[in-house]
């Protein structure tokens, strides 16, 4: 189908095998589609400007389907989510659930299991430090 993702997972960057730029575009603005659609979620991005959230989360989408071995030297996602951990009670099912709807968009949008799973095992690392207490967090909530 069109537009759709590569049907065969093989050598190359993600970001080529996921079809190019316009698929993770795709990709992400599905999965925004659905966090903003989520009951639960909604606590936590109610008050969240779109645009600013997609900018910020840009460098993050383009490690993700970048070149592998290249570690994220992005902000800390623990800063970047304390506010809504400490104050919203953002917990790690909100994280889990946001995970599915990741995944969910990739499955949509036609992308095949293996590259999927390549994914998904690229951003499940992030949970650990979403939620370890950091001597950083006190700098942050001051
Ligand atoms: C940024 C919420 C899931 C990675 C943000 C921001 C919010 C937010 C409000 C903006 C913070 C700011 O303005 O500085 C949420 C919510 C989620 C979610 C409600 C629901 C599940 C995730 C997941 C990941 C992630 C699963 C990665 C595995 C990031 C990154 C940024 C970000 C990398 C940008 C950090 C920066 O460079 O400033 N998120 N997030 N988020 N989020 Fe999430």
């Amino acid at each position: 189908k069109t537009g759709g993702v590569a049907q065969q997972a093989g050598q190359g960057s993600l970001l080529q095998r996921v079809g190019g730029l316009d698929v993770v575009r795709k990709v992400v603005e599905l999965f925004y589609k659905k966090l903003y659609a989520d009951p639960r979620l909604i606590l936590f991005l109610h008050d969240q400007d779109v645009m600013h959230l997609r900018a910020k989360q840009s460098a993050f989408v383009s490690w993700l389907f970048g070149p592998p071995n290249v570690p994220y030297v992005g902000r800390s996602v623990r800063i970047a989510h304390l506010r809504i951990i400490k104050q919203r009670g953002f917990t790690p099912e909100d994280f889990d659930l946001g995970m599915k709807y990741f995944e969910e968009a990739m499955k949509d949008l036609g992308a095949p299991e293996a590259l999927m799973g390549e994914v998904m095992r690229r951003m499940w690392p992030f949970k650990d430090a979403f939620f370890a207490p950091s001597p950083k967090d006190a700098e942050e909530e001051a």
